[in-house]
């Protein structure tokens, strides 16, 4: 009997494109625990998924923002406690004035609270405040010819949305190229195939700490043309994922220079900036300056840093130098805004907590202190973690590991493996082993010929020191097999 189901064809792109962070050893992952076996999630930069605590500072501000009849209630409880001498509540058991006082000023700044939808690009007052921390951060004088322009900052839900919108403008025809570093955060690779574009590898240097060469630029875009592709963007991840490594400004120069030359606009993804350690992060707008001639749109998120808000879906993208629309009086930023309508707007939860990602308390405000030392716990286990992982792999033999430690991940070279197994293979022998879910460098791409793994360094230092000792083990037997 032929099959009933119904058939449909749809768009090959999306039936051919690839997301390894999400592929098949997380998918058995998720098998192996539905079966009681104990995974550790290392396959994916999801923090709080593995333990790590909110900011109290983001947190309560949202959720007075969500019911704001709660910051009445707070302050008549408080009031009601202070006056009783039967209470054993502290000042600091409630919210504190200060964030009662912000969440009041940011509803009124949303007018109608977070219920409603906003404009296409985000609340003003949030793209104001965005523009403000890019000066901050950059040197910027406000005013100037180099400070950011709010209009130019349009409010995503997460990095991967302003990537997306901009890919989507850019690939126009089949032969349209973009730049990407290789080894890469597979956003990049699956968008461009979903958009239909050609995706043109450049190999950033493993053994000099991935930093980028001219030559290797070059010759990249060379042969990319050779092939009758039309270049148009270069995709630059600093610090980088899968490897971690942050980029040094003369990399960044040279990106620049390279991209003036042939007329390229840049894509920086910067959503890791907070997370160094060892290394300065240097912007793209700030390395800009003020060259009018190479288009750039930086990406930020509140899924990283320290803050690890990934579920609320939040971020920003910023234009520098938007280019004219060929054949029209249009310009790149009008294309954005008419195409962020289509989706009326970006969540609004997710507006407030990048808002708050920009405007951390000030020093004379109650909650700085508080807010330090959260964040400074935060990023000081990450690097701990971090380090807990590099010493475990001088343990393991033909375990190599390049660059600073930035980002959220470790990309280690597997210098030895048995002869017709791959980075695949380890990945999914380690997982079956240990209950370790890495992902294979192959699923970020990587030189041929080499073979990798990363490892996110997120779980508890705990379960790193039961674990790290069954890897060892298992990687010293697996690879002499
Ligand atoms: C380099 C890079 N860009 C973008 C993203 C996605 O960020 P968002 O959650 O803001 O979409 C990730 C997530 O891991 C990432 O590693």
């Amino acid at each position: 009997m032929p099959s009933t189901k119904p058939t449909i064809e749809i768009n090959k792109n999306i039936l051919e494109m690839e997301y390894a962070v999400r592929g098949p050893i997380p998918q058995r992952a998720a098998k192996l625990k539905s079966e009681g076996k104990k995974i550790i999630s290392c396959n994916i930069g999801n923090p709080q998924a593995l333990g790590q605590a909110p900011m109290t500072y983001y947190r309560q501000v949202l959720s007075l923002v969500e019911d704001p009849s709660k910051i009445a209630r707070e302050r008549e409880l408080k009031n009601i406690f202070e006056a009783s001498p039967f209470s054993k509540l502290q000042d600091e058991d409630f919210i504190s004035e200060d964030i009662l006082a912000l969440s009041e000023s940011i509803l009124a700044k949303t007018e109608k609270g977070v219920g409603a939808y906003t404009e296409s690009k985000g609340y003003l007052f949030v793209r104001e405040a965005v523009a403000d921390f890019i000066n901050r951060r950059d040197g910027f004088s406000s005013g100037s010819g180099l400070a950011a322009n709010p209009e130019n900052i349009f409010l995503t839900d997460g990095a991967s949305d302003g990537a997306k919108r901009i890919l989507n403008l850019l690939i126009a025809k089949k032969t349209d190229g973009i730049m990407i570093p290789i080894p890469q955060y597979p956003l990049y690779s699956a968008s461009v195939k979903m958009y239909g574009g050609v995706q043109v590898n450049y190999y950033p240097n493993e053994d000099q700490d991935w930093a980028l060469g001219r030559e290797e630029l070059e010759n990249s875009h060379a042969e990319a043309v050779a092939e009758g592709v039309n270049v148009k963007a270069i995709v630059v991840i600093n610090p980088g994922n899968p490897t971690g490594a942050i980029l040094d400004a003369a990399s960044i120069h040279e990106v620049l220079s390279f991209a003036k030359k042939h007329g390229l606009a840049i894509i920086a993804d910067e959503v890791y900036q907070e997370n160094l350690y060892g290394g300065e992060f240097v912007s793209f707008a700030k390395a800009l300056g003020d060259e009018k001639s190479v288009p750039i749109f930086s990406l930020h998120s509140i899924s990283k840093g320290f803050y690890g808000e990934c579920g609320h879906r939040g971020g920003y993208l910023e234009v520098r130098n938007p280019p004219q629309i060929a054949g029209t009086e249009l310009n790149f930023v009008d294309l954005l805004l008419k195409q962020a309508s289509v989706s009326l707007c970006a969540n609004t939860v997710g507006q407030i907590i990048t808002y708050l990602m920009v405007s951390p308390p000030e020093a004379r405000n109650t909650e700085h202190n508080n807010f330090i030392a959260e964040k400074e716990k935060i990023l000081g286990e990450l690097y701990e973690k971090a380090t807990m992982i590099r010493e475990a792999f001088k343990e393991m033999e033909g375990v190599e590991v390049f660059g600073k430690t930035g980002a959220m991940y470790l990309f280690p070279r597997l210098n030895k493996l048995p002869a017709g197994t791959d980075d695949f293979d380890y990945c999914m022998a380690l997982l079956e082993e240990t209950g370790l879910s890495t992902v294979n460098g192959s699923g970020f791409g990587q030189k041929e010929g080499t073979y990798h793994l990363r490892i996110a360094f997120l779980p508890s230092k705990d379960l790193l020191t039961e674990v790290l000792p069954e890897w060892i083990a298992f990687h010293n037997k697996y690879v002499n097999n």
